[in-house]
């Protein structure tokens, strides 16, 4: 077995542990990118009903894939769905499905970890993409689409671009993702990975699901940890032909997702005041952070997500302790090849006004 080739994923810091350390009571957690807020009508649902929890739950939860399928419009139906113990396990089942110890993965540099320990999981080569160097453009650290299809060899069986990603922030034009799988060679598949799509503007681009009857090869995935506010619940899905589906599933244990998960998801999806005072908080919260990241003379990277990516230098280290001792947990980024930067996710009105009066402090600043 080719353990060493295995790295481990590290999660955000666990409140608990920062309790204990610091012996602080409130921690402000900023580190995981997710929602703040919970939909009062999935709290609602779980405290309020009875629930079979000693019955398997749904294997082929199909009134979940019809309303998703529904909700993400596209012509696409229940059989164009798989869903998945968050959109992780649908990465995770395509990555088997394409890759071996023959193949190889291109994953551009700085992209979310999860892709390179699947890809080696399986053993296969991973070919890593030089990111976007031009630092007057908003895509900057970002997927650079031709250094990607620069690294495409005879070996290549699948390609993994978060859009927008994670821990970049930045964002490509769905008319640059189409050219761009309009060149690749028949036998390579693509991920686009959907994760934080709901947090950009609708009016202004398209999902890629738009391009999954083009392609064959093309997969996209979504989560219900973001914007959903179902993180703890493990929840996710993805989308691509049926008959991609239809392979992906062989690789699905038969009840992959819960029953509060499922029926979570469902609720979650029908609230769309839920979901528009979600985004609204998180423009509210982005609006006043670049803001400051203005005054204060700081560099940040894309902000199409539910965090922001900004440059500390070489305080970074500093300015996250400093931030953990006043119970604000942020994510260093050293083992995403950034370690000059943090990521700080965007939380509530209050969690960011401690956030922002903490660093206005930490740099001594005048605002
Ligand atoms: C780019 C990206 N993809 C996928 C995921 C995983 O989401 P899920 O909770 O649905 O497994 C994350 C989580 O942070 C992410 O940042």
């Amino acid at each position: 077995m080719a353990s060493k080739n295995i790295i481990k994923y590290t999660p955000g810091f666990n409140i608990n542990d920062v309790q204990k350390k610091f012996n602080i009571k409130k921690i402000i957690k900023l580190s995981s990118n997710e929602n703040p807020f919970v939909s009062d009508k999935v709290t609602k649902y779980i405290n309020n009903n009875k629930h079979s929890l000693n019955l398997y739950p749904e294997s082929k939860p199909s009134k979940l894939q019809s309303i998703i399928a529904k909700n993400i419009g596209f012509k696409m139906n229940e059989n164009n769905i798989i869903l998945g113990n968050g959109s992780n396990e649908i990465l995770e089942f395509i990555a088997r499905l394409t890759l071996n110890s023959s193949t190889e993965a291109i994953i551009p540099k700085h992209s979310f970890l999860v892709y390179e320990i699947i890809s080696r999981l399986q053993n296969a080569k991973i070919i890593v993409s030089k990111p976007d160097s031009d630092k007057n453009s908003a895509n900057y650290l970002g997927v650079d689409l031709d250094s990607v299809k620069s690294k495409i060899s005879s070996k290549t069986r699948l390609i993994f671009l978060a859009n927008p990603a994670n821990p970049t922030g930045t964002y490509i034009k769905l008319s640059k993702i189409d050219s761009f799988l309009s060149s690749l060679p028949q036998k390579v598949s693509v991920i686009i990975d959907e994760a934080y799509y709901e947090y950009l503007d609708p009016k202004k681009d398209k999902s890629a699901i738009s391009l999954i009857k083009k392609y064959k090869n093309l997969f996209v995935t979504r989560s219900f940890s973001k914007i959903y506010g179902l993180a703890s619940l493990r929840i996710g899905y993805g989308i691509s032909s049926e008959k991609n589906i239809e392979k992906l599933k062989l690789y699905k244990q038969p009840f992959n997702t819960n029953l509060f998960a499922q029926k979570a998801a469902e609720i979650a999806l029908n609230d769309h005041d839920f979901v528009n005072e979600s985004k609204k908080n998180n423009d509210i919260a982005s609006a006043g952070l670049i803001q400051l990241f203005n005054k204060l003379s700081i560099k940040y990277l894309g902000t199409y997500c539910n965090f922001i990516t900004f440059e500390v230098g070489q305080n970074s280290k500093a300015l996250f302790e400093y931030l953990l001792k006043k119970g604000i947990v942020v994510r260093p980024l050293a083992n995403y090849k950034l370690s000059k930067y943090l990521r700080v996710s965007l939380g509530t009105v209050k969690e960011m006004n401690a956030f922002k009066k903490q660093l206005i402090l930490f740099y001594n600043a005048k605002v």
